[in-house]
């Protein structure tokens, strides 16, 4: 069934990203890693990660305007309303005592709800916050009030912290630290990366893919990746379902009509 969520505040993230927040009582359940399914009134329905998670309050959406849905979303004020599924899919396990957390871009509004439930249970994880630029860096202060100097800042253009890719930063931490579980949300090609560094080191690996999520309810198959449907045996997924859809992972995937294309980021 959907609901009406209304807008209670907007929190302008980057130039080309925003967090909505809204109060919903069954997204306020989710556990970190799950999405809801948001109705643009008059447009499209589209997959979100939960970026707040809050029982009993206030939940959120951290969206960048890659297309016309979302740019209808960032240009959303206080007051205005969507319609909301969900939550749906299978979030990420909480489980080792030295987590790696590792976010590329949008993928900080998946991990950060995971980082707290980690420091809930009394375990402090080290958290990679890498975007293309400082300006881009999303939840920094929500991380470093939470984390302090476990979170590790890294920039494509070196403008501020480690200078490259999410995934390189990852490798470096893999090789100094020894992470027992790495968790990872952001561009595929970065994610590839960091499971195959991961494999070669035998350590496991829980990564929330992304596909083209229509009904959410595994009927359509529109987000089938090799036996699997990413809105409801994922979006996040273990190393072991990881080996078994590596060929496509980093691949191919289906576009809105069905057709396999390229990932091409
Ligand atoms: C589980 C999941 C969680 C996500 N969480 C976030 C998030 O927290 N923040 C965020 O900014 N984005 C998130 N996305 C991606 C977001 O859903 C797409 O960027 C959005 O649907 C693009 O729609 P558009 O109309 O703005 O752009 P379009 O121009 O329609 O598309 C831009 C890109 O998004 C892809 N896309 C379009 N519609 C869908 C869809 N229904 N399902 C999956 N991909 C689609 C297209 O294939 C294309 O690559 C998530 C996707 C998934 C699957
Ligand atoms: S979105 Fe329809 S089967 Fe997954």
């Amino acid at each position: 069934m959907m609901r009406a969520a209304v807008i209670t505040r907007v929190l302008r993230m980057a130039p080309d990203m925003v967090t909505l927040y809204f109060e919903d009582e069954e997204c306020s359940k989710a556990s970190p890693g799950q999405y809801a399914m948001i109705w643009i009134p008059g447009g499209e329905e589209i997959p979100m990660s939960l970026s707040t998670i809050n029982p009993g309050g206030e939940s959120s959406l951290t969206v960048r305007d890659v297309g016309e849905a979302t740019k209808t979303l960032c240009d959303m004020k206080e007051g205005d309303k969507v319609g909301v599924r969900g939550p749906f899919g299978r979030g990420y396990t909480v489980s080792g005592d030295s987590p790696l957390l590792v976010a590329g871009g949008t993928g900080v509004a998946s991990l950060a709800p995971l980082a707290e439930a980690f420091v809930e249970r009394g375990v402090k994880p080290t958290f990679i916050l890498g975007a293309k630029t400082e300006s881009d860096l999303a939840f920094r202060d929500r991380l470093e009030n939470l984390l302090g100097d476990s979170v590790v800042l890294a920039t494509d253009d070196g403008s501020c912290g480690f200078e490259g890719f999410s995934s390189q930063c990852a490798v470096k931490l893999m090789d100094e630290g020894s992470p027992d579980i790495i968790y990872t949300c952001g561009p595929e090609l970065m994610m590839v990366s960091v499971f195959d560094e991961a494999e070669s080191r035998g350590i496991p690996v829980q990564a929330s893919l992304e596909r083209y999520i229509k009904c959410a309810h595994g009927l359509c198959g529109s987000c089938a990746i090799g036996p699997y449907r990413v809105c409801m045996d994922g979006p996040v997924f273990d190393s072991e379902k990881l080996r078994e859809v590596r060929e496509d992972f980093g691949s191919r995937k289906m576009d809105p009509t069905g057709k396999i294309v390229g990932v091409d980021h």
